[in-house]
């Protein structure tokens, strides 16, 4: 299969992860990087073996099929849309867009000009979120009435050298990690109908914890402790706490509940973890397969192993192009989960509850073989 020549814009934080998983796959070849900060693409670029250049250069090279957009998110809209506008296929980090206009503005240009979008969540093509969706699609705990989601810690400012964004407006738990649960929830059980939310800012400000300005305060202009209750067009109920003013708590990070059992599953936020299932009046069932995206390639920062294989998402739409078949980690999806998330704030500040003017088509299951063809 021929390889798609891939551009990164933003060479910051999660560029690193990008560039050195991406050659795990067979339809990709990362061939230049590029930044408003013109150091920060130089860096990326020595260190990786890939040609640094100026952001318009990029979106104009003939040897770039599609776009990695990997800059802030209130930045995204306009990197994306310069990138269709440049005749290229273009894959957001998330949050997709901060507004559904914004959205629909990227899906016209797109079918304008016979391109894809794609975004950032990938981790749900992952083998432990693959294995729950075979273990509900196989009807292992019947129908799904409802179910429990926590993202819950005490921020971002710890370890992130420049925080700030994660803060304001376009930022905060449910914007930058409830991307991760809602994708998650409707690739495993659908679109989502209705939501309603309350919402607080419990710290005016937070102090940076690393890096060159350590110690210097952050203001807080966005909310970060969030309840919602998400109502499925399937009917099924689900809480989703999101929240970074939490220092601990012992929930779990996804259940859900059937009418004739339960499953848990591990963090949305990674590809692997545990998935146990508890059939109605049994004991847990530990649940395992050997599936690629599963399997631990790398340790987090306590020695942990770990499975990561992001890019997943953007592997599966450059051989989705050339098949001529619809990718998975698609626009209508990642454009639903904004209109969750976004629904979820507003609902927080007008305290009622929000219908949702999107919807989509639940992404096809990634099964163990077709993830296997992804890689080299
Ligand atoms: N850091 C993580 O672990 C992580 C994980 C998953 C997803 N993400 C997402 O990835 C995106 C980037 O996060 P990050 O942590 O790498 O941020 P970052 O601040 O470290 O890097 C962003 C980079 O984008 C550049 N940039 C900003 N606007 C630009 C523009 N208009 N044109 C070109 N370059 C521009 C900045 O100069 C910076 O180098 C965010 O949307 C974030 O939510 C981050």
């Amino acid at each position: 299969m021929s390889k798609i020549g891939v551009g990164i814009i933003g060479c910051g934080n999660i560029s690193t992860a990008y560039l050195r998983l991406a050659p795990l796959f067979k339809s990709l070849e990362v061939r230049s990087v590029a930044d408003i900060d013109t150091a920060a693409a130089d860096a990326q670029a020595a260190k990786f073996g890939v040609r640094a250049e100026p952001v318009a250069d990029l979106i104009k090279a003939g040897d770039i099929d599609m776009v990695v957009n990997l800059t802030v998110p209130n930045a995204h809209f306009e990197v994306s849309r310069q990138v269709l506008d440049g005749g290229k296929h273009v894959y957001s980090e998330k949050p997709f867009v901060l507004t559904l206009e914004e959205g629909a503005a990227l899906r016209e240009l797109a079918a304008q000009k016979n391109l894809r979008v794609g975004s950032a969540p990938d981790t749900f093509l992952g083998g432990a979120h693959q294995l729950a969706r075979v273990s509900i699609d196989t009807g292992k705990i019947g129908k799904v009435i409802g179910g429990t989601a926590h993202v819950m810690s005490h921020g971002m400012e710890a370890w992130h050298p420049n925080p700030d964004f994660f803060f304001q407006p376009g930022g905060g738990p449910v914007l930058d990690l409830g991307p991760y649960y809602v994708t998650n929830l409707v690739q495993l059980l659908g679109p989502v109908r209705a939501v309603t939310a309350m919402s607080a800012a419990s710290f005016a400000t937070r102090t940076i914890g690393s890096g060159p300005r350590k110690g210097e305060e952050v203001p807080v202009g966005t909310p970060t402790n969030i309840h919602a209750i998400l109502e499925f067009a399937s009917g099924a109920l689900v809480t989703l706490a999101a929240s970074w003013d939490v220092w601990a708590h012992r929930h779990g990070n996804m259940e859900l509940y059937g009418e004739t059992g339960s499953l848990y599953l591990p963090d949305p936020n990674f590809f692997g973890g545990d998935v146990t299932l508890v059939p109605a009046g049994r004991d847990p069932v530990p649940l395992s397969w050997d599936h690629p995206f599963g399997r631990a390639n790398t340790e987090d920062n306590s020695g942990t192993p770990r499975a990561n294989y992001r890019a997943a998402g953007l592997a599966e739409m450059a051989t989705a192009i050339a098949e001529g078949r619809a990718h998975r980690a698609g626009l209508d999806l990642a454009l639903h989960v904004v209109d969750v998330l976004t629904s979820i704030l507003k609902s927080g500040e007008t305290r009622g509850w929000v219908e949702l003017s999107t919807t989509c088509d639940r992404p096809a299951a990634l099964a163990p073989d077709e993830a296997a063809a992804l890689l080299r």
